[in-house]
């Protein structure tokens, strides 16, 4: 019994990884290009844990694909791979659609010429979990209903665009070859190993390092916000007892806008480590020029999942962010490795300096 996880070297991947060791002792080969995003030190507490083995390469790989499937026999596939940041995806969409578009692509032709090569038992036992997100369905109006699984596709930027375009790609290869699929459509995550692009760590490390705190436009878009060891357990439960071609809404029943997510982030360091002056590190908030094509609202109904697999978040947005915050503070040397000289070129790219 051996799992196989695409992008286990990222935010949400990593996590899992660290979840499924502590609770299972399945195996687990982690196939991981090592982007920008992808980063061994989230896993160095597994170097010397046999049950991890990590292999550097691309979903979009079919030799080294297949050749990892044959080898190590997985019962499941979970892929975390992609292109994660939307302020990325427009700067350059098209590594967006190679990797979660194509590489998806190349990714499900390997899985099912191997899912098609077994035996009748663990063919009909196979998964593919394929992990998404919530902003395939668009921005919401401040009064409209939270998005259910019937809700319709319309992404809005190209990373949307190449997600909801693989979560295509997976339903298609169940309704034509009955490849048993899963798909989840999570929102925002926050948590250990966030990498400091996305709003929460970003805010973080700048206010640190008594830099301006860059909030989009008015601050009144919404998130619904979710710790990321809540993610990693809802996608496991997705695994023991989802049915295959169902997708499941994950979400946190916590929507927030971001101004006040960047407050509420000022005064837990205000609490935890004062500014050497006294000042709220809120000084440091500056509205700066919107991102194009903004989401106004993301809000998801979680219902299904927890009514049919019993799945809720543990944590609060109170003691998932004070836990943030506090590993933020504990890792400051995590946070310079992944701070270093690209990271630069893109906060300058971005943020104009
Ligand atoms: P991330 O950017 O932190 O990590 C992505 C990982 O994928 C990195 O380790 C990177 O090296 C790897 N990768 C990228 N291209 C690859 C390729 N071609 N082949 C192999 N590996 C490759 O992303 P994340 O935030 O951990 O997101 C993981 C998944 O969850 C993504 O599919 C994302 O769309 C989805 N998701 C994220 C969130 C969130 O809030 N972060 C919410 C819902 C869904
Ligand atoms: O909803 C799920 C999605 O959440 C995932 O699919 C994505 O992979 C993940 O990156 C995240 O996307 P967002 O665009 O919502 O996350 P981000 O942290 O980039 O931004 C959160 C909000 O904060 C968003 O409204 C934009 C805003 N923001 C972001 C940054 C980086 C700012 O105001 N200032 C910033 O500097």
């Amino acid at each position: 019994m051996t799992l196989l996880v695409t992008g286990g070297a990222g935010f949400i991947g990593s996590n899992f990884v660290h979840h499924w060791l502590a609770e299972h002792d399945e195996p687990l080969v982690n196939l991981d290009k090592l982007t920008y995003a992808g980063n061994l030190g989230n896993l160095q507490a597994l170097a010397q844990d046999k049950r991890h083995v990590f292999v550097q390469g691309d979903i979009g790989d079919t030799a080294l694909v297949s050749q990892l499937l044959q080898h190590y026999q997985p019962r499941a596939v979970l892929h975390f791979a992609a292109e994660s940041h939307v302020d990325r995806s427009i700067h350059g969409p098209l590594d967006f659609i190679q990797t979660n578009v194509v590489g998806t692509g190349h990714l499900l032709e390997s899985v099912r010429a191997y899912w098609g090569a077994l035996a009748a038992d663990p063919q009909h036992r196979f998964r593919f979990l394929h992990v998404s997100t919530d902003e395939v369905y668009g921005s919401l109006s401040p009064d409209a209903v939270a998005f259910t699984e019937t809700h319709p596709y319309e992404p809005n930027s190209p990373y949307a665009a190449s997600k909801a375009s693989s979560d295509h790609l997976v339903r298609a290869w169940h309704h034509t070859y009955g490849l048993p699929v899963l798909t989840t459509n999570c929102s925002n995550n926050y948590g250990p190993f966030h990498f400091p692009e996305k709003l929460i760590p970003l805010v973080i490390h700048h206010a640190l390092a008594g830099k301006p705190l860059p909030v989009y436009g008015d601050g009144m878009q919404v998130r619904d916000w979710l710790y990321v060891q809540d993610h990693c357990r809802a996608i496991e439960r997705v695994l023991q007892a989802g049915t295959p071609g169902e997708t499941y809404n994950i979400g946190g029943w916590n929507e927030k806008p971001n101004i006040e997510v960047v407050r509420t982030v000022c005064h837990l360091l205000d609490e935890l480590q004062p500014r050497g002056d006294g000042q709220s590190y809120a000084e440091q908030i500056t509205f700066v020029k919107d991102r194009a094509g903004h989401d106004r609202r993301y809000a998801i109904d979680a219902r299904k999942i927890n009514d049919t697999l019993g799945w809720r978040p543990v944590e609060t947005f109170e003691t998932g962010l004070r836990k943030t915050v506090q590993w933020y503070l504990n890792h400051a040397d995590w946070v310079s490795s992944v701070t270093s000289g690209a990271y630069r070129q893109w906060v300058d790219l971005q943020y104009g300096g």
